[in-house]
């Protein structure tokens, strides 16, 4: 089932007299069943078309629908209901709050998110293989496990659909396995659709599709079979 469709869209910066063209005539299909990876070099334009996709900006010119929605002319207001029931976001920088617990952290979401059931706090972080943690602060735990944490939080709305931007940007090797991992299973065994960037190309054999962007165009987009 198609999911989010990108048609001639294209999004430009416009800093004082310079205007930026980062998007360029995207045509794109992302389908429910996709773990679409977004990679590229720097400044070619993974984090702005992953903010396009998501409505956390607008295109300036062409259209994106959404769940058969046309959310290009969609208020913030609008844009914002939409991403509080639908989307999850995982980032390289985890964004716990320090002085909360990790099971604060994601109760803080859950109630963000108008959620009633505290029960889904655990469960989720059983889920991410944090549950014995769940007393510790940020600060006591490794990058991977924060992680961990921030993905869980991202689940707190029980989204349809989850972007990450370069999640293992800031772990190791072995961290940004098991992270990858997690995506896959939350693809694989909950059947969510994961729109993932990464600057490493080791990490495209987790996802079943990739886009190679190149100075804001899709350069490849191609099924990733195991
Ligand atoms: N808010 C903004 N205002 C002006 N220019 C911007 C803005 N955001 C991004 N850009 C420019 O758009 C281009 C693409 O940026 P983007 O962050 O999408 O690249 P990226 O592929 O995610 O890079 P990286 O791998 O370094 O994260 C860059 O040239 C960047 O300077
Ligand atoms: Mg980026």
């Amino acid at each position: 089932m198609q999911l989010i469709e990108c048609r001639k869209m294209s999004k430009n910066y416009q800093n004082g007299q310079i205007e930026t063209h980062v998007l360029k005539d995207i045509n794109l299909i992302v389908n429910d069943n996709d773990f679409l990876g977004i990679t590229g070099p720097s400044g070619s334009g993974k984090t702005t078309l992953m903010y396009v996709l998501s409505g956390l900006e607008k295109p300036t010119s062409g259209e994106v629908i959404m769940l058969d929605r046309n959310i290009t002319q969609y208020s913030g207001q609008q844009l914002a209901d939409l991403r509080k029931n639908q989307i999850g976001f995982v980032f390289q920088f985890y964004n716990l709050i320090p002085n909360l617990t990790v099971r604060e952290n994601v109760l803080l979401a859950l109630v963000i998110a108008k959620g009633k059931d505290e029960s889904r706090v655990d469960q989720l972080l059983t889920m991410v293989g944090m549950a014995e943690f769940c007393n510790r602060y940020p600060n006591e735990l490794s990058g991977g496990m924060q992680q961990r944490v921030a993905i869980a939080r991202s689940l707190v709305n029980d989204p349809k659909i989850i972007f990450a931007d370069e999640p293992t940007g800031n772990l190791d090797t072995v961290n940004g396995i098991e992270i990858m991992n997690l995506f896959h299973k939350l693809h694989t065994e909950q059947k969510r659709t994961i729109i993932l960037v990464t600057h490493s190309d080791d990490y495209l054999k987790y996802c079943s599709r990739y886009i190679k962007l190149i100075d804001g165009k899709i350069v490849n987009d191609e099924v990733i079979s195991v």
